[in-house]
């Protein structure tokens, strides 16, 4: 099952393509709602959906606790000045849910060292206010943000090293 799956989420859940998630180090809780909500059908990736909706619900268990228990491959940024400013402005808006070290919980995705072309979608779409991913915490909090913003912000989380789940709040 891992085998198809890397195909294009990477050996091990760290995708090397820029609009395909990272699965490695996520929540389990959190990763488990996300595919339900495939399942349901309320994320719109039809390929996805029907490869979930095919999985049986112990395949799913096992297939979040595998990822779960992945590291994310660490991936250098192309551009440091830019993701020097990401990381300012993540420390002085972000970081009171996110944390410094942009780390997952039950209820939000970690995002450090996840793909910025995966990150890109759902903050603009936070930014807009409707549809798809409408959400009113990220709503407020991305309000703000200029398309100059998401860049920096993204060129900083995707580069960010691998830190491990337990203590929530500290970088
Ligand atoms: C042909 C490429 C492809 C294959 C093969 C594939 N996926 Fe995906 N997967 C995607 C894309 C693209 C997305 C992002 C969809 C979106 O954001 O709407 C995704 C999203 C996901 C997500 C949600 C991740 C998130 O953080 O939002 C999960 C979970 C997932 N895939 C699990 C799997 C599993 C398990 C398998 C193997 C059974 C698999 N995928 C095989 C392309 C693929
Ligand atoms: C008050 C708490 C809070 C603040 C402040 C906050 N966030 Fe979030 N963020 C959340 C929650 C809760 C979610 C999950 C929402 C959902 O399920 O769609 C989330 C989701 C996200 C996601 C989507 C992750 C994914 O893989 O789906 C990104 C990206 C993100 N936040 C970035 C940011 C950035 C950048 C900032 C600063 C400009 C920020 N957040 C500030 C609470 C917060």
């Amino acid at each position: 099952m891992a085998a198809v799956c890397a195909n294009c989420h990477g050996k091990g859940g760290t995708s090397t393509k820029p609009s395909i998630p990272n699965l490695a180090g996520q929540n389990p809780a959190y990763r488990l709602e996300q595919v339900r909500q495939f399942a349901g059908g309320r994320c719109r990736n039809e390929f996805m959906e029907g490869m979930i909706r095919a999985m049986h619900s112990d395949e799913k268990i096992g297939m979040v606790l595998f990822y779960a228990a992945q590291q994310v491959a660490h991936q250098a940024t192309a551009n440091p000045a830019l993701a020097a400013q990401g990381q300012k402005y993540l420390e002085k808006t972000c970081f009171r849910c996110h944390g410094t070290g942009g780390r997952d919980n039950a209820q939000i995705a970690r995002i450090a060292g996840q793909q910025p072309g995966c990150l890109r979608r759902p903050l603009q779409r936070y930014r807009a206010g409707g549809g798809v991913r409408a959400n009113p915490i990220m709503t407020p909090n991305t309000k703000l943000m200029t398309d100059a913003d998401i860049k920096a912000v993204l060129a900083y989380v995707s580069s960010m090293p691998w830190t491990s789940r337990k203590p929530s709040r500290q970088a």
